[in-house]
């Protein structure tokens, strides 16, 4: 296990979790990266660790540049596991003689790891010398917890953003250059989506606030995938799209179904929509995963849900996707809900409570099919689609 240089001073001690495919409850496909890095200042700085299980291989980096007993500084960029798993482990063995969090980065590392030493808060502005060159720190409150932070390396021009800018892809390939534009372009996506995007206004308002610091990093290096070394601002502009949450002419169905009749509701809505001039991608709850539906809600302009009906309730797999998507508070949408019911219809109309509650404009109530739905039914489905379709069609610019 080798160090990999990235700059003069600075070298990637990350590790590669190949065949991670939950994180928690994001399917990340493509596995993913705990990025560590060391600086090799006349004060070593290691910033951030790795999912404890990983510590064997973020050690054995270091080793092959460094003797781990001779890194002076710890800086924690963020209290979740991933990158704090293994902090405990590393503070013990490499006896630094500082460990460096935000306020809020110290009160969780302390309620998750009881450490007997102490780490130092910085905020927003403070610098710590690292001998030779000097570490400037922003805070990115809920950027995506509250004690996330971001260091600046001023010397080398390198911003150590953590979760920010990141996604989850492991990869052998150290940078965006090195790496496929088609593969990365969804994996940001759907790590936005699945991440960040509860966050939106904060990442335009933390954006505005970067730009005003007048920082221009040559490298934006952060925890989980690759190192933005080519064209960094790329990764920003992207930031700065998704959090728009423009409306496009797409509509996403999300649906399950029992017997199949919610399913024939589903497809005919999409023939109406198709009808209307819009795009759709109709997701199946039995065979989608909820990060992948997501993923699409985020570039939509309209969000149509259905479901049967199991025990007067909506189907637990809607449950579960509904769930998800209201955390993740996705914005600028309109939408409807359908689904097929036996003696009791209530469930189906919760459905479009469910939209109300998500910020999202209700276009019209729900499309209820007592047992199978007739072509009258199948029609008033169409209908829905191509309404849809109308309203979107007047959001456009
Ligand atoms: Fe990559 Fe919020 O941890």
């Amino acid at each position: 296990m080798q160090a990999i240089q990235i700059s003069e001073k600075v070298y990637w001690v990350g590790a590669i979790d190949w065949n991670l495919r939950d994180f928690h409850g994001y399917a990340t496909s493509r596995g993913t990266t705990y990025n560590a890095y060391l600086i090799l200042s006349d004060k070593p700085t290691l910033i951030d660790t790795v999912k404890k299980e990983f510590y064997p291989e973020m050690l054995a980096r270091i080793q092959s540049v460094l003797d781990p007993k001779k890194i002076e500084i710890i800086i924690s960029n963020h209290a979740e596991m991933d990158h704090s798993g293994a902090l405990l482990q590393a503070v013990a063995d490499m006896q630094p003689s500082a460990v460096y969090a935000s306020a809020m980065g110290v009160k969780n590392l302390v309620a998750q790891l009881h450490p007997s030493f102490e780490i130092k808060p910085v905020k927003t502005g403070d610098k710590i010398d690292v001998g030779g060159d000097t570490f400037s720190f922003v805070e990115a409150r809920m950027l995506h917890w509250p004690d996330s932070m971001l260091a600046y390396l001023e010397k080398e021009n390198i911003l150590f953003t953590n979760d920010v800018f990141g996604m989850h892809l492991a990869t052998s390939k150290l940078f965006d250059d090195e790496n496929d534009e088609q593969i990365w372009q969804q994996e940001a996506r759907k790590y936005y989506a699945n991440i960040v995007l509860p966050y939106s206004e904060i990442v335009t308002r933390f954006l505005g606030q970067v730009q005003q610091m007048g920082l221009s990093p040559k490298m934006i290096a952060p925890d989980h995938g690759f190192i933005w070394r080519k064209d960094p601002s790329k990764i920003v502009k992207l930031y700065a799209e998704f959090a728009a949450q423009k409306p496009t002419n797409k509509a996403v169905i999300v649906y399950d179904t029992m017997w199949g009749s919610t399913d024939k509701m589903a497809c005919a809505i999409a023939d109406g929509l198709l009808q209307g001039g819009t795009e759709v991608k109709l997701f199946s709850m039995h065979a989608c995963h909820r990060s992948d539906v997501i993923t699409e809600v985020m570039g939509a302009g309209a969000l149509l849900i259905g479901s049967p009906v199991l025990n007067s309730q909506i189907f637990p797999a809607m449950a579960d996707v509904l769930c998800y998507m209201k955390g993740l508070k996705p914005k600028n949408l309109i939408g409807a809900a359908f689904g097929s019911y036996g003696w009791n219809g209530a469930p189906v109309d919760s459905l479009t409570k469910t939209l109300e509650e998500m910020g999202i404009e209700v276009v019209s109530p729900a499309v209820k099919s007592c047992f199978v739905p007739d072509e009258a039914k199948l029609q008033e489905c169409e209908q829905l689609g191509k309404l849809v379709s109308q309203k979107l069609a007047e959001k456009m610019p």
